[in-house]
């Protein structure tokens, strides 16, 4: 039976003709031929290509150029991309644990960017979140200590409703958090020689060759920017930083000799203890240290695959998502959709000088958050914005009702607090979930405290499956800000630039600023919400020093009406944060 329902508010952004039945046949026709035209222009450039390894960048203070490039991905055509000093990705940093780092991004496309530090716990400010627009032309710098211990980060830009566009235009890198107690580990850590970084993404085109977005038809796999990638390892222990940088893509990684892989680090850092495994699963945002023992193996070649043909229906890379009417069409047309493919040809050669031939069972000796010492909980729900069928597993999702609105907060947290927040997958299809500034350990998936050994240690991104209610705990520990707020959000690319995020903020109750949410109870400033005016319980002096910020730490200047009342009729809608001598407000403006 098809039922049709034509939604007024999607008709803004599908075309209508998307819910016409023949239009949606032809149109598949038309999309499956197009899909064959670019696999058989793909095919004639199938030759191998060595895998680009990233320069590594080391130092306290690094200079970001994100620039405009090209790429010769599709043979005889040339793809525009970005790229940080460089045509495509970006530099991987190496910053050390306790050091004071400086990293200056300069925008030299034209367009506001942004680049946040995935993983990194440093203040909102420095976070490079939607709020730290950096236009064309202009550069902004994130300075903070190295709090993380050793971990595989990443940064990529944060716009909003630009992250998708961006990143899949080139912009993304890896960061290589050490310590000092990684360092005392014998482990692999000689970059490009038996460490790597491993991007892995998938690529979508337009007919003109333009990197594209918002499409199914990601039919171009890479690793490190490198199309059909070939890499030689040593014959001894390589440690592979794998790092699932794609807009929409879940990869589900083994062997092609079935040989199993050992897992020493997750998102935001070494495990405790080493685990053996052979698939590794991997959403978007997320990272996973793998080793690969290739010490017997030399002269051999072996393939890193995606086993896509394993992937559990919901997740994105998986046979089919959805069903009937709210299926996806272009989906099912992308060959890439439950196969198994390569992603990295390895070839083994003789050793290195100093090989690493065996690793220790026991690496971090990192301390969980514990549910027991949680004083608030959160529920963080996901639906889709309404019930038409394409919705359901397309989007957009909203995350407790509402979409993205960077002129509000939606969380305030309070600094040195331990919270459980549940993450509850009201939709169709698997969502991974990012918070910024904490990490966090999961502790129940549907009540059930047992946890699948790849869901354990420091997690910064978790992969929530349909119908699932994911528990963790976190600590938002270090940093309070009442103006920049943090992120959380889905990072499937699309779903977060359709607004499937939310804004926190952390507050210090010991600090005047965190006082300001309690100010604004007892009523010194008031009607709070405010309209035209704002009045004050004190009269201010004439000496006095006022300012007012919003939330994109822009200062608005603020006319005096009298000596209890400020003019706010031309402010936006919004929170602001009112500043009389070294007293911090909150207030709200709303029309
Ligand atoms: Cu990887 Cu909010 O981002
Ligand atoms: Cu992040
Ligand atoms: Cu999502």
């Amino acid at each position: 039976m098809l039922f049709v329902y034509v939604n007024p508010t999607r008709q803004a952004h599908k075309p209508s003709a998307f819910n016409n039945m023949h239009f949606r046949n032809s149109m598949k026709q038309l999309l499956a031929t197009i899909v064959l035209l670019i696999i058989s222009i793909f095919q004639i450039v199938n030759a191998q290509n060595n895998l680009f390894i990233p320069p590594l960048l080391s130092g306290k203070n690094f200079n970001l150029n994100v620039q405009n490039g090209t790429a010769n991905w599709v043979a005889g055509q040339t793809t525009p991309t970005y790229g940080v000093n460089g045509n495509f990705l970006a530099p991987t940093i190496e910053l050390w644990k306790g050091d004071q780092v400086a990293l200056t991004v300069h925008n030299k496309i034209n367009a506001p960017t942004t680049m946040h530090w995935h993983g990194m716990h440093v203040p909102s400010m420095d976070d490079g979140g939607p709020h730290s627009i950096i236009y064309p032309n202009q550069s902004w710098t994130a300075a903070f200590k190295v709090m993380n211990p050793a971990a595989t980060c990443w940064y990529h830009p944060h716009g909003a409703h630009t992250t998708d566009l961006q990143v899949s235009k080139g912009l993304a890198g890896m960061i290589i958090v050490r310590d000092s107690q990684e360092l005392a580990l014998n482990l692999p850590r000689k970059y490009g020689i038996d460490d790597f970084p491993i991007i892995l993404q998938t690529k979508a085109f337009d007919v003109l060759y333009q990197a594209a977005i918002s499409t199914e038809l990601d039919t171009l796999v890479m690793v490190n920017g490198t199309p059909r990638a070939t890499l030689n390892i040593p014959a001894q222990m390589v440690r592979f930083r794998l790092l699932n940088g794609s807009s929409n893509r879940t990869f589900y990684v083994g062997l092609s000799t079935g040989d199993s892989m050992t897992v020493i680090g997750t998102d935001n850092g070494l495990l405790n203890h080493l685990y053996k495994c052979t698939r590794i699963m991997i959403s978007n945002g997320e990272r996973v240290e793998m080793i690969l023992d290739a010490s017997n193996k030399q002269g051999q070649s072996i393939q890193l695959m995606c086993y896509g043909s394993e992937i559990p229906k919901g997740i994105k890379g998986a046979d089919s998502i959805g069903t009937g009417m709210a299926s996806i069409m272009d989906y099912d047309l992308n060959p890439l959709n439950g196969a198994d493919y390569t992603l990295l040809n390895l070839t083994v050669t003789a050793p290195t000088p100093g090989a690493i031939l065996s690793i220790p069972n026991n690496l971090a000796s990192d301390i969980p958050f514990l549910a027991v010492n949680a004083t608030v909980h959160r529920d963080l729900v996901f639906t889709p914005i309404d019930s038409m069928p394409a919705t359901m597993v397309m989007g957009p999702f909203h995350i407790n009702d509402t979409s993205y609105n960077e002129m509000h907060i939606n969380d305030t947290v309070y600094l040195n607090t331990t919270e459980t927040w549940s993450i509850v997958n009201r939709t169709m299809i698997a969502h991974p979930f990012h918070v910024h500034d904490m990490h966090f350990y999961v502790h129940s998936i549907n009540q059930n405290t047992t946890i699948p050994i790849d869901y354990q240690g420091r997690k910064d991104v978790v992969l929530v499956m349909p119908g699932d209610s994911l528990t963790f705990v976190t600590k938002f520990e270090d940093f309070a800000d009442p103006m920049v707020p943090y992120m959380y959000h889905c990072h499937l690319l699309h779903h977060e630039d359709d607004g499937m995020m939310g804004s926190f903020v952390v507050l210090d109750t010991t600090m005047h600023m965190g006082i300001g949410d309690q100010l604004m109870q007892e009523g010194i400033l008031f009607p709070n919400p405010c309209h035209d005016y704002l009045s004050l319980k004190h009269s201010l002096k004439n000496t006095d020093q006022i300012h007012c910020w919003n939330i994109l730490g822009e200062e608005i200047p603020l006319e005096k009406i009298n000596p209890t009342t400020l003019n706010t009729a031309s402010l936006k809608e919004g929170i602001y944060i009112l500043q009389i001598n070294q007293l911090r407000y909150k207030f709200v403006k709303s029309n």
